[in-house]
């Protein structure tokens, strides 16, 4: 299946309440984390998609995301101005605000394996990486997203247009993500972790861990404080 280019005219056009958003849209970037996070202090973008990614990273370090042309790579930054405790529970959160867009564009049996990996049926469709990076009235956070739209890089994943049998368009694609996103960040910020903890269980995999309580450590993945 072919992809629709992706540009950021389109995806504005679709994002309605969310048009405050400044998005970019690169040919090739290391990685699109990278790229925002540097960027943080200009406040020049909120939204950063690459079309593909040269050292796409992935959890905890040391892990590629193998970045291809087609997918999406996508990097949201929000500002909170309160300690980063606040933000202890939120890539689970995202991994429901991924779950529901998907769901929205009529994904049945999304699920969620712990800590944040987006499945369909046994295999991975995506993944969450979130990084924070604390100075001393604010934290920046840059929430990343990679979900494989076309290419399953390999047999352990599986790619949007196969699961919906269907080619999606990634720019409208991006609009819901950026909504659900914003809706998310918003309402986790206002009443915190626990308001979700039920609907993460809802689409956690049958094997998987449900969430009981929050570990530090095991929720929010911590670049380094300036
Ligand atoms: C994982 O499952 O290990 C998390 C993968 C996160 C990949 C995304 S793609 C956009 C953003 N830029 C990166 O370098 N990584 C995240």
């Amino acid at each position: 299946m072919d992809t629709e280019a992706l540009n950021a005219t389109k995806i504005i056009e679709h994002l309605h309440d969310c048009s405050h958003y400044n998005v970019v849209v690169l040919d090739s970037i290391d990685s699109t984390n990278d790229y925002l996070m540097a960027r943080v202090a200009s406040e020049e973008c909120d939204v950063v998609l690459a079309e593909k990614q040269t050292a796409g990273r992935g959890r905890l370090g040391d892990r590629v995301w193998n970045s291809p042309s087609g997918n999406l790579y996508f990097s949201m930054h929000k500002v909170v101005h309160s300690d980063i405790q606040k933000l202890y529970g939120l890539s689970l959160v995202i991994g429901i605000a991924v779950a529901r867009m998907l769901k929205n564009e009529g994904l049945e049996d999304v699920q969620l394996k712990w800590p944040n990996d987006i499945y369909w049926h046994g295999k991975k469709l995506g993944g969450i990486l979130v990084e924070t990076k604390q100075s001393a009235n604010k934290v920046d956070v840059v929430i990343g997203i990679g979900l494989n739209i076309i290419d399953p890089t390999d047999e352990k994943f599986v790619c949007l247009n196969q699961a919906l049998g269907k080619e999606v368009s990634r720019n409208k694609l991006t609009a819901e993500l950026i909504k659900s996103c914003d809706a998310i960040f918003n309402q986790f910020i206002q009443y915190g972790f626990d308001t979700f903890k039920d609907e993460w269980n809802s689409y956690c995999l049958p094997d998987g861990e449900a969430v009981s309580s929050l570990k530090e450590h095991e929720v929010i993945d911590v670049i380094g404080t300036v």
